[in-house]
């Protein structure tokens, strides 16, 4: 597969005369430096224990893979290259993975796997903690290569920042033993009433094998973290985050969500004080209690527009909506279409810039995932004394 010049590099002009510097503790204070993602290359990934794609009316049946429509990338890729010329007009600084052949068959001593995925969302794979990034342990084995993808920007990020931490999580071995085998079998079969209590315990596809976890399944709000136990994150993989961030409070949050994948569409914060939350989506007692202590106000968010029409070859539910990015405190970038969340944000006193982004929806994100921090002003605080 051939990969435009252009994207072999991740390199993109700076519009700011400014030095590098990784830093970032939260998703509101003002943005520097971001990530965008890319979604050339992108396959409907083979199916594997941990996540299987079903997509019979858009060509993709259980058990068939390849490379998603080249339309779609094309439409995905214009609006994701739009949005990252809208921040550096900004004087934000972006850069871009530097995807790989996605299709290719993939390889570690204890398993094959015959395709990979691609380079969107970016912040599935990393998390900037402070002058720390952090690669996530990832649990698809189609996804256990992508950090690859980041690799030259991480690289240079290293070089350029003499402050920079570069971390990675250890990777997983991904045997069969971190996987309960049959549950796609039949976890969809399970009534909306079994699959809530399996998230409450957190009984899902993953067993404790080994930590792992997806990086967008962390919430950053300065010296607290909050770790969504989901379809791709354990509770060792939340341990392990403890431990290696033993400054910080890392929580372990659940919701009323039988797909619980990714934190950034149920639980989203706005600016301090100020959290966003899917509704339909109930935080566990303990995570709702430590917010009201704090005097933090949780809003629910309205429904989106995009209820009705999910674009096709879309594994993401309506609530993308939600997966707003901050430039900073006051300003919010939303899917141009959801005026009603726009409106909503508009009365809480942001103001908005609307972004057309529904091409990116089918290739796994929206405005937050397809982004990641990598300088924001400001420093770690303490917002629940
Ligand atoms: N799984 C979420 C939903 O469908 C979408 C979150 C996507 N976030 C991400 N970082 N990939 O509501």
């Amino acid at each position: 597969m051939g990969i435009p010049a252009a994207e072999r590099t991740f390199t993109t002009v700076s519009t700011t005369e400014h030095p590098t510097r990784v830093n970032s503790w939260n998703g509101w204070d003002p943005l520097r430096h971001t990530i965008v993602g890319r979604a050339t290359g992108t396959v409907v990934q083979a199916p594997e224990a941990a996540v299987r794609r079903d997509f019979p009316e858009d060509g993709f049946p259980l058990g068939t893979y390849g490379p998603m429509p080249e339309e779609m990338t094309a439409e995905a890729n214009e609006q994701l290259d739009n949005f990252a010329e809208m921040l550096r007009r900004r004087g934000i600084r972006v850069d871009r993975p530097t995807p790989l052949d996605f299709t290719q068959q993939v390889h570690t001593p204890d398993w094959t796997h015959d395709s990979m995925f691609g380079c969107m969302p970016p912040r599935d794979v990393l998390i900037t903690v402070g002058s720390e990034i952090l690669e996530a342990t990832m649990s698809y084995r189609s996804r256990w290569f992508e950090y690859l993808c980041y690799r030259p920007l991480l690289q240079s990020l290293f070089e350029d920042d003499p402050a920079m931490r570069w971390e990675a999580a250890p990777k997983p071995r991904l045997t069969d033993a971190s996987y309960h085998e049959d549950f796609w079998d039949y976890y969809n079969t399970l009534s909306t009433e079994d699959q809530l209590d399996r998230v409450a315990r957190h009984d899902l596809v993953l067993t404790e094998e080994e930590p792992l976890f997806d990086a967008a399944d962390i919430a950053r709000f300065g010296k607290d973290l909050f770790v969504q136990l989901s379809l791709v994150t354990n509770r060792k993989g939340h341990d392990w985050l403890q431990r290696h961030f033993p400054d910080l409070r890392v929580h372990a949050v659940t919701s009323t969500n039988t797909h619980p994948l990714h934190l950034d569409s149920t639980w989203v914060p706005l600016r301090p004080g100020l959290v966003l939350h899917c509704g339909e989506r109930l935080a566990d007692d303990e995570l709702m209690k430590y917010f009201h202590l704090n005097d933090w106000e949780v809003v629910e968010a309205v429904q989106p527009v995009s209820w009705e029409h999910l674009p096709r070859l879309s594994f993401c539910s309506p609530w993308l909506a939600a997966n707003m990015f901050n430039i900073d405190q006051n300003t919010i970038c939303v899917e141009e279409k959801e005026v009603r969340i726009a409106e909503q944000l508009s009365s809480l006193g942001f103001e908005i810039v609307p972004v057309p982004f529904r091409a990116v929806g089918p290739f796994g994100g929206g405005l937050h995932c397809s982004t990641v921090d990598i300088e924001r002003e400001g420093g770690m605080e303490d917002y629940f004394p």
